[in-house]
């Protein structure tokens, strides 16, 4: 049985842009949105990833992409490159904010600068983004979808940096969506869980015997895919989500309900 159930023109004529969009779990949300017709500006630091990653959707599917290389952390540049993505593409009507950073360390091992560039990438990434790109939104029917992860409401040792950021995401994106509601732009979260074929995963369970205990502890009985992600973020930036706005919305197959900490 096809799971399909969003129309195939969802998105022709909207333009959406994704920071982190290169590769993994970004990259897998550019595909899905380009199946449904959206011009895509991905924003991510090596130009490289960036070109075969628009070469890779362009080739897929009849749409515009624009692979522009620019690092959350540096806010003037990051101005600069919205406002080409907006002179190229026109108005932003969906802005995604994925680039993230992330190591497991201990944090009485971790040094103060290594704790900041998590939260540097992460959270203040997070509101350059927004802030950058608040001027060219199209303001009607916009929307911001965050990634944040389970991180933003457990305990998870070895990431007190990334928990920290993604909490603090999380409480963004509350804030955001009472002060941007006039302008029209509703703004969400969505917390990831364990995603087959990311980087994050590779970590989780570097091993077959740790995937598979790891499957098996996971009340959904699978680990996630990118398309999961993806498809939530479909729905939240659709016209059948215009009521909300401000939510946390776990993609994580029950993962947050048992605890992270299960896994280990
Ligand atoms: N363990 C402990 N500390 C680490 C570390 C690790 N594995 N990797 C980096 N650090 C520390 C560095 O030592 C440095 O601190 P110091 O100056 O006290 O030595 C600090 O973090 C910044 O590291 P730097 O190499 O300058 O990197 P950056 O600021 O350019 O980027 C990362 C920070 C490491 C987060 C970035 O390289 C990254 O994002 N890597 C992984 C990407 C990833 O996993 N993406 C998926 C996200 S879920």
């Amino acid at each position: 049985m096809s799971r399909e159930v969003f129309r195939e023109d969802l998105l022709v004529d909207q333009h959406v842009m994704i920071t982190g969009g290169s590769r993994g779990i970004g990259f897998g949300i550019a595909r899905r949105l380009a199946e449904k017709g959206a011009n895509l500006t991905l924003i991510a630091r090596t130009q490289d990833d960036l070109d075969e990653a628009s070469h890779q959707l362009e080739k897929e599917h009849d749409v515009r992409t624009l692979g522009l290389s620019a690092d959350v952390r540096e806010y003037e540049t990051l101005e600069e490159t919205v406002r080409r993505a907006a002179d190229e593409l026109g108005p932003i009507n969906h802005l995604i904010c994925g680039a993230a950073g992330n190591f497991p360390a201990a944090a009485s091992e971790m040094s103060s600068n290594a704790f900041a560039s998590v939260v540097d990438i992460d959270l203040n990434g997070t509101f350059n983004t927004c802030r950058a790109t608040y001027e060219h939104f199209a303001k009607e029917n916009s929307t911001i979808t965050a990634i944040s992860a389970t991180h933003g409401e457990e305990a998870i040792p070895f990431q007190s940096h990334a928990c920290a950021a993604k909490a603090g995401i999380e409480s963004l994106v509350r804030t955001l969506s009472v002060e941007w509601a006039d302008d029209d732009i509703r703004v969400n979260a969505v917390q990831p869980g364990p995603i087959d074929n990311t980087k994050g995963m590779k970590r989780l369970a570097p091993d077959e015997g740790t995937r598979d205990k790891l499957t098996e502890t996971l009340p959904a009985g699978r680990l996630g895919t990118k398309r999961d992600v993806a498809d939530l973020i479909l729905y939240l930036i659709s016209p059948a989500a215009s009521f909300v706005t401000g939510a946390v919305v776990p993609v994580d197959g029950g993962l947050k309900q048992i605890g992270t900490t299960q896994l280990f």
